[in-house]
């Protein structure tokens, strides 16, 4: 595994040979070059029918119309930012080479619409991960995986560095990073192409504290209490990327979660933050963090049950609420040691808006049993008589 002053991306499926793959590449792309345009068109628009309007209307309106020229800056320097991001683009796998050059011809002529919310969600991702503006989530939804890692795995009883901990749906990776930097040996992984042009830029280009800034809220045109509030920026990142311990072990990888980790009782530990609601079937990403993990290793998770593909045209997708899950965890044989509702989260949210979202999480902590030796079985044998459950897993086990 490499450390993070490496390139730090590996892309863990298919290669560019892939016809698909590189047109979904381009598709991102394409996606972050739209911005500009794209976002420039929806204030055009507003001006146009603001120029309709009855002149005495207009004139109440001076400061509005000024606005909108605000918010047009901000979206020209959002997009001079999204040019460093996607410069970089060709070249974040390192090892993959990088897919031929495309001119403009070969870009999607027009912008998808779900594809520009994405690119505005990123930019909103900077804020969660890599912003002071952060702290407040990363602390109520980062901070209690991250307590209970070194609680779990506390360094004077173990070697933090030979401790491995996969991050699936890493997003911009500030979760994976801050385990990392606590000494662990942490993967982050994520297949969003979104997410991953935007964690390589920050995490390898990026090199002094707050040295960019990006107006996250512009595109919020409505619940607006003060003009300046959709025009708020907010400078990143908090903190230096680099600054990790010469030995810190940091890397990302590129792919979906159930392709690219097959691996049998690999990971201490994984760590999921608001990330297995986004299964079509959540109980097989269940079934593969249960696989993956070594005998004895801690499964910690926290986030809601949103189901990203609930109506989703086209996709499949089960919601099996909180209760259900439980039974589903417990059915693969983990043990829930710790278990907490209502844990008030925010995901990417302007705290300024009229309008606020709030989860109130699961946050959950289970254990993979340990496999038990032949004396475990005489001593379980001893004191308990045939225990059943026990008994079969100890069948199990000796197989
Ligand atoms: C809601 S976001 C959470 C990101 C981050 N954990 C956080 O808390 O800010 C879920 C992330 O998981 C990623 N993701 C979803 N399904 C995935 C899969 N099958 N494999 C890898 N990443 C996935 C998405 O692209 C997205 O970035």
């Amino acid at each position: 595994m490499e450390s993070i002053n490496d390139k730090s991306i590996k892309k863990m499926c298919s290669t560019y040979e892939d016809e698909e793959e590189r047109k979904h590449f381009q598709r991102i792309v394409s996606a972050f070059k739209h911005y500009k345009p794209h976002s420039l068109q929806r204030i055009r628009k507003t001006e146009n029918y603001l120029n309709s309007l009855p002149s005495h209307h207009q004139q109440l309106l001076v400061n509005y119309r000024e606005h909108l020229q605000q918010v047009r800056m901000c979206i020209e320097h959002n997009a001079e930012i999204i040019k460093l991001i996607t410069r970089g683009a060709p070249c974040i796998f390192e090892n993959v080479s990088p897919p031929n050059d495309q001119n403009e011809s070969t870009l999607n002529p027009r912008p998808i619409l779900a594809d520009q919310e994405k690119v505005q969600a990123t930019i909103k991702q900077l804020v969660r991960d890599w912003s002071i503006q952060g702290i407040d989530e990363r602390k109520t939804c980062y901070q209690p995986i991250i307590d209970e890692i070194i609680r779990q795995f506390p360094s004077e009883h173990c070697t933090s560095s030979e401790i491995n901990i996969l991050v699936p749906g890493a997003g911009l990776g500030r979760l994976a990073y801050e385990i990392a930097k606590r000494g662990y040996r942490c993967q982050g992984n994520e297949f969003s192409l979104f997410m991953l042009f935007a964690s390589h830029f920050v995490l390898n280009k990026c090199r002094e504290v707050n040295s960019f800034k990006i107006y996250p809220w512009v595109h919020q045109y409505m619940n607006n209490l003060c003009s300046s509030h959709q025009t708020q920026d907010v400078f990143f990142p908090d903190v230096n990327p680099s600054d990790l311990p010469e030995d810190a072990q940091f890397s990302m990888t590129a792919g979906d979660f159930l392709e690219v980790y097959n691996e049998n009782e690999h990971w201490n530990c994984i760590a999921t933050c608001f990330f297995i609601d986004c299964a079509n079937n959540i109980v097989q990403f269940i079934e593969t963090i249960y696989k993956i993990l070594k005998p004895g290793g801690l499964w910690i998770n926290l986030g809601p049950l949103l189901y990203h593909f609930s109506d989703m045209p086209g996709e499949d997708s089960i919601e099996p609420s909180y209760e259900v899950i439980r039974q589903v965890i417990k059915g693969f044989g983990f043990i829930i040691e710790k278990e907490q509702t209502q844990v008030r989260t925010r995901y990417a949210q302007n705290i300024n808006s009229m309008l606020q979202c709030e989860y109130n999480s699961v946050y959950f902590v289970c254990k993979k049993p340990n496999r038990l030796t032949a004396i475990d079985i005489t001593n379980e044998l001893d004191t308990n008589g045939v225990h059943e459950q026990n008994f079969l897993q100890m069948k199990d086990n000796m197989s």
